[in-house]
């Protein structure tokens, strides 16, 4: 099959890139950044022989821009068989009334102007195909959670599950189908911040993800076992369910979990 993701240089993109292409599929590599594309789509040939590996800077927000990666896709791949929404950020994390508002546009821009602009160009694509599955990218906030210093970043993603499951249900009984994916915490440069910015409260920070969170190497073999097998449009595939949380919790008075000190974290 023929796959896009969208914010694919690193983190949770490039992981569920590496395990696309290790079960045999063809990728469409993506970010705003020419060069972060063009390095990440020579180490993908080099570890990849055989594999179509194809690259295209694409700035999600912006039409022109998403029009030109379907296009691309389509000279480099034939067709897109599933499109994943994952270019996101998260931005400053601080009480809504201190958050710059240039943060706040560029927020609400990436996570929900751009699942939008995507949708609009790879609907009617897969409409003109005959078939296509689509995958959006929730996030913290979309089960309608709340935190402090999450509001901008959490609106976002609740209204993203709002949005694909109006949208989801436009699109029943058509050839494209569109389905939700949910990585739960996951150790990328989004949840862990530099050292100098970790602060006072980082040891708390660090005790809370030994719990909660899992490596890109652990969260996207399941994702994209998940994305293959999905058959009915509506379908969901969530990484950390509450059982799982509940779990974690429970377990972690009897069993120190770790994984943060092997990532020199
Ligand atoms: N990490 C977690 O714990 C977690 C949990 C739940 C959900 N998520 C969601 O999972 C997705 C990936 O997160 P991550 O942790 O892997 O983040 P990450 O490591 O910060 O990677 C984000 C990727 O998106 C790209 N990007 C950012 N803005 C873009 C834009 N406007 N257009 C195109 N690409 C853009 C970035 O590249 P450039 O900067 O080069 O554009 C980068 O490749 C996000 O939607 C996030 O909200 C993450």
């Amino acid at each position: 099959m023929n796959i896009v993701i969208t914010g694919s240089t690193q983190g949770i993109g490039l992981g569920m890139a590496r395990e696309f292409l290790a079960r045999g599929h063809d990728m469409m590599i993506s970010s705003r950044r020419a060069d972060a594309v063009a390095d990440t789509v020579t180490r993908l040939r080099r570890d990849f022989p055989g594999r179509t590996i194809a690259g295209w800077a694409c700035d999600v927000s912006e039409y022109a821009q998403v029009q030109a990666l379907w296009e691309q896709a389509l000279l480099s791949l034939g067709t897109v068989d599933i499109w994943v929404n994952n270019a996101g950020r998260d931005g400053a994390k601080m009480p809504f009334f201190a958050i710059p508002a240039e943060d706040m546009i560029l927020t609400v821009k990436t996570n929900l102007i751009g699942l939008m602009m995507c949708n609009k160009v790879v609907i009617p694509g897969m409409y003109r195909q005959g078939s296509g599955w689509i995958f959006n990218m929730e996030g913290f906030g979309s089960n309608g959670m709340v935190r402090p210093t999450a509001s901008v970043y959490g609106t976002t993603k609740y209204a993203l599950r709002y949005f694909t499951r109006a949208v989801s249900a436009e699109l029943e009984g058509t050839p494209v189908k569109m389905g939700y994916l949910s990585p739960g915490m996951v150790l990328t440069d989004m949840l862990v911040p530099p050292p100098e910015e970790r602060g006072e409260r980082w040891q708390q920070t660090r005790k809370f993800l030994n719990i909660m969170a899992d490596t890109v190497e652990t969260v996207t073999p399941f994702l994209v076992d998940g994305m293959l097998k999905a058959e009915r449009n509506g379908a969901a595939v969530r990484w950390l369910t509450r059982g799982k949380i509940a779990w974690r919790f429970f377990s972690a008075r009897f069993c120190k979990r770790d994984i943060l000190t092997p990532l020199g974290l």
